[in-house]
């Protein structure tokens, strides 16, 4: 595929970037037609842009109490085609959302509808469920509650720790989200 014909990604981050690293390998090793065109963060701190400017992806600082309107102005500039939330601490109003009809996924933590909003591996540990995992899905106007792209499940171990629960959720992240990406930009899937 030409590069021309790469869907253009807007990343938003609030702070390690794991999902987004994740991305870029996908991209830069080809095993998805698009590209990280911006990464845009509420949090001037986070290690996300590290992992951008390493890559001389272009990044933008928003401001943390209104970020939406410099994101909307920055996702236009760069000609964003998906918005990807990759650990984006902040919900986004409906007026954003609809600015963006489906064109905005994110990545949870826990198999959804399941465990929805902050803690998601808190809660499947204080629920005793066996098994949980990650959920790729479109933004709605909700919180956590928009159409479903991908799963992925993951066991929740007798001995396991909020952090190695953390840690097997997070390595199943990194593999549906690029997948996810992938099948919007080859058109295999609309909301
Ligand atoms: C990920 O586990 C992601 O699923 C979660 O934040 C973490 C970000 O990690 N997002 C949510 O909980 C959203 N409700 P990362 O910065 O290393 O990608």
């Amino acid at each position: 595929m030409s590069v021309s014909k790469k869907l253009k990604l807007g990343i938003l981050v609030s702070g390690r970037g794991s999902n987004l690293q994740a991305i870029i390998d996908a991209c830069e090793k080809n095993k998805i037609d698009a590209e990280v065109s911006v990464v845009i963060s509420n949090n001037p701190g986070a290690f996300a842009m590290e992992r951008a400017k390493k890559h001389n992806i272009p990044i933008e600082v928003v401001d943390a109490k209104n970020p939406e309107p410099e994101i909307l102005q920055t996702l236009g500039k760069y000609r964003v085609d998906l918005v990807c939330l990759a650990g984006f601490m902040k919900i986004l109003s409906p007026a954003f959302v609809k600015a963006y009809p489906a064109k905005i996924i994110n990545i949870h933590p826990a198999l959804l509808p399941a465990f929805p909003g902050l803690h998601a591996q808190k809660q499947a540990l204080d629920a005793g469920v066996k098994m949980t995992g990650a959920t790729v899905h479109f933004v709605d106007e909700g919180c956590d509650t928009g159409p479903i792209i991908l799963q992925k499940s993951v066991p929740v171990l007798e001995n396991d720790s909020l952090e190695s629960l953390t840690q097997r959720i997070l390595e199943a992240e990194h593999e549906i989200y690029p997948q996810a990406i992938q099948r919007i930009a080859t058109g295999s899937l609309k909301f």
